[in-house]
């Protein structure tokens, strides 16, 4: 009889709903569970809501086939991930409670043999956590010792760390990090994965595999800080930081990221408070990349208020608000902090140019600004904050936007006179 049959998806958002119908395309069969209404109706009619390339195919073929369910509550399985979301607060410390939350919904229905994993992005510990709650309430269980006649039950934490566009693919491709809170719950999760994981399953501690998360989000925060830092001393000796970028790079061990308007997005900019909460004393470098990100923010609206000022009839076209290229996504985006700042300020000057949103957000559309294409935006502006580069901004040749006063916060317009 194969080891797990049955496999209960605890969260069924951008990385539950994927993993659920991946796994349940494998021959297992799946139950995803969302506290969302509407969200267990909406993957009940085989439809998804949530936007991934392929994903739609995936979901109505494995619901339409009985091998994906969904219910509000959970059901005793062999396996339970839970992939909940994991926020911090606006003091920057984490928020485990829908961690917290779905253990409570499981500890009830677990049962000898189980693995649960962790997927959600965690502090250290979280997952020594769960297996310290799960003894308390349930000492019939023991943690992952061998065999099953003891009522042996297995944790393990395996991070998520596809890229959204590509979730389908690289859930299969990507490697994965597997760290137990014994080698035996690590063994016994290294062979779940390996049934539809095609990437290397590689096997560490719990600790070691959160911080390993953590360490690659925080990594590329601390490299773009370095850029932004550069970006500024550059705008202080009136340097070409895109040239010196450029130029340094030509250096063999040299890689010095793309400056911005800052950070964005649900992971790297939340994730290195993750080590900072738990070390504040030993993460001096990681705090200070994270404040050097958010100061970048702060500068790009200056430097737009000061161009603003010194232009008193010009409107102002905000070229992007999503928090990286070619995406619909507005979490923690740096650009959108631009743009609601210069709306509250210079109201209908403000007009914003968005290609990958229908409509503006709610808290823009407050503020009378406009909403236009980028070929409006070029004949009614006189000046542009760039903020995003996405390719429709790519594709605008110099003689369209030569009328421009231009912030160019990354870099694609660096034909003309620009600020950063
Ligand atoms: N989205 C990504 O690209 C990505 C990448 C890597 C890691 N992660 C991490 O994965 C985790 C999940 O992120 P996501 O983007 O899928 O979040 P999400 O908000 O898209 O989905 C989470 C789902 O969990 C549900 N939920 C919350 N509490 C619940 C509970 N107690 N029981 C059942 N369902 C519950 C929510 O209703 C929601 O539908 C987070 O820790 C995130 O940091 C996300």
């Amino acid at each position: 009889m194969p080891e797990f049959q049955k496999v209960a998806v605890i969260g069924i958002g951008y990385i539950g709903l994927p993993t659920a119908a991946l796994i349940a395309s494998r021959g297992m069969q799946v139950l995803g569970v969302d506290t969302k209404e509407d969200v267990v109706r909406t993957v009940a009619s085989a439809a998804i809501h949530i936007s991934e390339p392929d994903l739609d195919g995936l979901v109505s073929k494995v619901v339409s086939g009985g091998a994906l369910t969904t219910s509000a509550k959970p059901q005793p399985a062999d396996v339970f991930i839970i992939a909940v979301p994991t926020p911090v607060d606006c003091e920057h410390r984490p928020n485990l409670s829908s961690v917290n939350a779905a253990l409570e919904s499981i500890l009830d229905l677990l049962a000898p043999g189980n693995l649960v994993i962790l997927e959600s992005t965690s502090p250290i510990g979280t997952t020594e956590g769960i297996a310290r709650r799960i003894s308390e309430r349930r000492p019939d269980l023991h943690i992952g010792t061998n065999g099953t006649e003891n009522g042996a039950i297995y944790v393990a934490y395996c991070p998520e760390r596809v890229l959204p566009g590509r979730i389908l693919t690289e859930l299969v491709n990507n490697d994965r990090c597997i760290g137990g809170v014994t080698p035996a719950c690590t063994r016994r999760a290294q062979r779940f994965y390996k049934s539809f994981v095609r990437g290397a399953c590689v096997a560490t501690t719990a600790r070691a595999a959160e911080l390993v998360k953590l360490t690659e989000n925080a990594f590329r925060d601390t490299n773009i800080a370095f850029a932004n830092e550069l970006s500024l001393i550059c705008d202080r000796f009136d340097i070409n930081v895109w040239e010196v970028i450029d130029i340094a790079n030509r250096h063999p061990r040299v890689n010095v990221l793309r400056p911005g308007p800052g950070v964005g997005g649900h992971c790297i900019a939340v994730d290195p408070w993750f080590i900072i909460d738990s070390a504040p004393e030993l993460t001096r470098v990681m705090r200070t990349s994270r404040e050097v990100n958010l100061s970048k923010t702060q500068k790009v609206v200056e430097w737009a208020c000061a161009l603003i000022e010194d232009h008193p009839y010009a409107n102002v076209a905000c070229c992007g608000l999503t928090f990286k290229a070619n995406v619909d996504d507005l979490r923690e985006s740096p650009s959108m902090e631009i743009a609601l700042h210069l709306a509250v300020k210079y109201g209908a000057r403000i007009k914003i140019v968005e290609p990958n949103l229908r409509r503006l957000p709610p808290e823009l559309a407050d503020h009378q600004v406009g909403f236009m294409n980028i070929d409006e935006a070029l004949r009614s502006c006189e000046i542009a904050i760039l903020l995003v580069d996405h390719d429709e901004f790519k594709m605008v040749p110099l003689a369209e936007r030569r009328h421009l006063d231009v912030i160019d916060t990354r870099g694609i317009w660096q034909d003309m006179p620009r600020r950063t």
